[in-house]
């Protein structure tokens, strides 16, 4: 294993405790499909890209674990609301069936609905200055909201409109990009970056953010189910618009590796501290998973 894919896994272990200590732990039917929708693997890539953010601070923010396991739970809510019958009506994910198909549907929907609101609580007890605090929870809401990935979301869902690459990058931006993007923005806020620091992540965040989804195209035709943890083909059988319908595979994966280029320089100005984000960008158009 490479002292990468270590640095990762451990940051991965991190997110798992501070997930499991942070999710209700009664006996509820409600409680239990939130722990199984969120404790059930996962490459964890958004808290990732918070601690390799924090990175980049000369300071130590205990507040870091916070605002990663609440970015995390509005992603698991939008996975539990994606995989949806009335949705991408998928069975597998995370190589598990997904929570509807444990569970049922309502519970699936209200599981979503429960961590939706709990990541805001959590973002709440952060531990920063009311104006950085403020800046976070505005960012984040924006970037889950008919702005960002819920926008997203709903032009994939009536995505028959959809006939050009920009219309398209413009769907995967919201829907899968601006989740990625703010966690890079907010924890510069919160390990108080400079704001020039702030918007080369920004821009960073919006090349790796595209480039993810893209990648999650080429997973879904490429990537035997037994590797990704979801079912193959589900764009396919469900005629979704994606990169690859649009430009064809082969320029998929050429636009994805050209965004994480473009991605590194953009950081290129950042001092050594910002390593593991360039190997991070590398990472995210070469996994299979
Ligand atoms: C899948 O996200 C859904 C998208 C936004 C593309 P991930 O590929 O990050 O899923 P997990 O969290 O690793 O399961
Ligand atoms: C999902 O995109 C984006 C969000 C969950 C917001 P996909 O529908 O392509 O994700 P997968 O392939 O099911 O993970
Ligand atoms: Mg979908
Ligand atoms: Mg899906
Ligand atoms: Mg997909």
């Amino acid at each position: 294993m490479s002292e990468f894919e270590s640095l990762l896994n451990s940051y991965k272990s991190r997110i798992n405790k501070q997930l499991e200590s942070l999710l209700p732990r009664d006996d509820s039917i409600l409680s239990s499909a939130m722990r199984y929708s969120v404790l059930n693997g996962g490459k964890r890539l958004r808290p990732i890209l918070v601690y390799m953010t924090s990175e980049l601070g000369n300071t130590k923010n205990d507040s870091l674990d916070t605002l990663a396991g609440a970015i995390e739970l509005i992603h698991c809510y939008s996975l539990i609301h994606d995989d949806l019958p009335s949705m991408d009506n998928d069975d597998l994910r995370r190589g598990n069936p997904t929570t509807h198909k444990k569970y049922d549907e309502a519970t699936a929907i209200l599981a979503g609905d429960a961590l939706q609101p709990l990541a805001f609580e959590l973002l709440s007890q952060i531990d920063a200055p009311d104006q950085s605090k403020l800046a976070i929870i505005n960012n984040i809401a924006n970037a889950c909201g008919h702005l960002g990935m819920v926008g997203g979301q709903i032009k994939d869902i009536h995505s028959d409109d959809i006939e050009d690459v920009e219309a398209l990058d413009l769907m995967h931006s919201q829907k899968t990009g601006r989740l990625i993007q703010t966690s890079l923005e907010t924890t510069a806020i919160l390990c108080g970056l400079s704001a020039n620091e702030v918007s080369m992540l920004s821009e960073y965040g919006s090349k790796i953010g595209l480039a993810f989804q893209i990648q999650d195209d080429i997973i879904d035709i490429e990537s035997p189910s037994y590797i990704s943890g979801k079912d193959q083909g589900s764009d396919i059988g469900q005629d979704k618009i994606t990169y690859p319908a649009i430009a064809g595979l082969e320029e998929s994966k050429i636009r994805a590796k050209e965004l994480a280029s473009e991605a590194k320089k953009i950081l290129q100005p950042l001092s050594k501290n910002a390593d593991n984000l360039l190997k991070l960008a590398e990472y995210v158009v070469s996994r299979e998973t």
